[in-house]
This record gives structure tokens, C-alpha cells and sequence, in this order.
């Protein structure tokens, strides 16, 4: 009877075994808590075992792999580890007390994983015939920015724009809310001012979402090349974007709020438009 897959080993040799928190190599990956350190190195941490493997499988260029001792021995370790040494990272076994300094304090991950961190040009995005996109200006709130990859994912997007000054998608918060969807959604980061550039050779058509809008989301048509553009979860869209959408629609609210969470408003416009009829 075939028993399954048996765990091979990693290959003696190639694992550093890492007990002091001031190793160097510590310190670095440390640094990528903070944007400035992300900005400086070009990567990205991701924590937890099926965020690396879903990273891995999806073909990230992985930089380094790192575990706790206390899961060595484990399976689903050793393959994942296996997998990120093909991938030519390197593989460092760390100390509890290592491990829970560089991962995060409220539920430190027994695995981490530091990738490159991957971004498109517009152009590429774009070159998608009869695409859906997403534009978000100036999103601030990396949970929500996580949120949206992780919907956008599932509706389908051919590509998500952060337009402006807007939180990093590779921040912990922001990777973690993704649930892995960062690593399959196909992303560009662009200003205002490359936006409004690049406005009058976008494919199809723009439907910006705004409280001031006075056209009902269900009504307009959702042909394809279609981009969905979304505002600021504080100060909304952007008046100079805002006049270069071709429509401007509002999702009705029956009740007392003055506006939907950026996250919700974006689910809603989103599955409307990936589920519409083509
Ligand atoms: C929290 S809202 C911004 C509220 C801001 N005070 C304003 O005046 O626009 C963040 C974004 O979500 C979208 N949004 C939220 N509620 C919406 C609604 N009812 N209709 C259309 N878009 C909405 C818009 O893209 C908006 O820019």
C-alpha cells in the first residue's frame, strides 16, 4: 500500500543555523517591519507556513526562508523548505525568542518567508485585451488594502493600480489581509500625475465610484475594457480624477451612514462588474 510522500530531509549543509539576536542576517530581515527597510531591500516578509507556500507556488522569487527549530522536524516544514531551497533561498533555522522578534507579536509564526517584492508596469497591466481593473487612489488602511487584494483576486481582476501616495502593499498588515491573494494579483503603482497621462490611451472605459455621484452602480453598462476607480477612505476621489471618469456612480444607502468602508463599496462595484453578462 503506498503510504504517501515521505518529507525528505533537508540536505545538511545547506540550512545556517542562526541563535543570536544581533546575527546580521536577523537584524536585516528585522528591518522589514518598517517601510523604510522594505523600500531599501526591494522585499517583503510573508508569516506563516501557508502564506510561504502560497508565495512559493506561485512562482515569488524567494530570498530567504526562515523556521523556528521547534517545527524542524515537521513535514509540512521540510517540503515547504525543500521548495524555497529550490527556488534558491536560504534557509535559516532560528531560536523561539529570534523567530519572535522578527514575526509579528500577537501570534508569532513558527515560518516566515522574505520574497521580492513584484510590481508591473502600467503598460503591461493595460496590455490585457477587454481586462477588468481596479484603481485605488490614495488607499490608506493596509487592512483594507489586503481586503480588496483578496476580493479583487477572487472576482477575477486583470489588475489592481495604487494611484498616489497610498499605503504599501508589502507591509505586514496589508500581506497578511491579502490571505496570499498579493501573490495573484498582478499589481502597478503609479501617481496622480502618471494616471491623468495616461488617461487618454486607457483601454475602455472609467467608472469612478463617488457619494456626489448621480448615476445608480446596477444601472451603467459594465462592457469590457472597464477600470473601476475608488477614493479615499477620508477625503473620497480626487476632484482632477474624478472629471476624467466617463461616469461617476454611487451605490444607494438606505440608512444613516454617510458612506461605506472603502473595502465594502469596492466588493460591491467589483463582483457587480466581474459577474455582468459579457
Ligand atoms: C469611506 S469613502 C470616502 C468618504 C469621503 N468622506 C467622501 O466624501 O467621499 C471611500 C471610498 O469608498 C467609495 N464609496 C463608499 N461609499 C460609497 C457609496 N455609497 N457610493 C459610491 N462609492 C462609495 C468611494 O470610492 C469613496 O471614495
Amino acid at each position: 500500500m503506498d503510504a504517501g510522500p515521505v518529507s525528505a530531509p533537508v540536505p545538511p549543509g545547506s540550512v545556517h543555523r542562526i541563535t543570536s539576536l544581533t546575527n546580521p542576517q536577523v537584524k536585516a530581515i528585522r528591518t522589514l517591519g518598517q517601510r523604510k527597510g522594505r523600500r531599501a531591500t526591494g522585499t517583503f516578509l510573508a508569516e506563516g507556513l501557508k502564506l510561504v507556500r502560497d508565495g512559493l507556488e506561485a512562482g515569488w522569487a524567494i530570498e530567504s526562508f526562515v523556521y523556528s527549530h521547534t517545527v524542524a522536524d515537521q513535514d509540512a516544514v521540510t517540503d515547504a523548505a525543500l521548495a524555497a531551497r529550490k527556488a534558491g533561498a536560504q534557509i535559516l533555522e532560528v531560536t523561539d525568542p529570534i523567530m519572535e522578534k522578527i514575526a509579528r507579536r500577537d501570534n508569532p509564526q513558527m515560518v516566515v518567508g522574505v520574497f521580492i517584492q513584484k510590481l508591473h508596469a502600467l503598460d503591461t497591466l493595460l496590455s490585457v485585451p477587454d481586462g477588468l481593473w481596479l484603481c485605488l487612489e490614495g488607499i490608506r488602511d493596509p487592512g483594507n488594502l489586503g481586503t480588496i487584494l483578496r476580493t479583487a483576486e477572487a472576482a477575477g481582476i486583470d489588475g489592481v493600480v495604487l494611484v498616489g501616495e497610498t499605503t504599501d502593499p508589502f507591509g505586514l498588515e496589508a500581506v497578511r489581509a491579502s490571505m496570499g491573494s498579493l501573490f495573484h494579483v498582478r499589481l502597478a503603482r503609479i501617481d496622480r500625475a502618471t494616471f491623468l497621462d495616461a488617461r487618454p490611451r486607457w483601454p475602455g472605459r472609467i467608472i469612478g465610484t463617488h457619494l456626489s455621484g448621480k448615476t445608480d452602480y446596477r444601472g451603467v453598462s459594465k462592457a469590457r475594457p472597464l477600470t473601476l476607480l475608488m477614493g479615499n477612505e477620508q477625503s473620497g476621489l480626487d476632484d482632477a480624477l474624478a472629471e476624467t471618469c466617463d461616469e461617476l456612480v454611487i451605490i444607494p444607502m438606505r440608512g444613516r451612514a454617510d458612506s461605506l468602508n472603502l473595502a465594502v463599496a469596492t466588493g460591491i462595484v467589483l463582483f457587480d462588474a466581474a459577474l455582468a453578462e459579457a
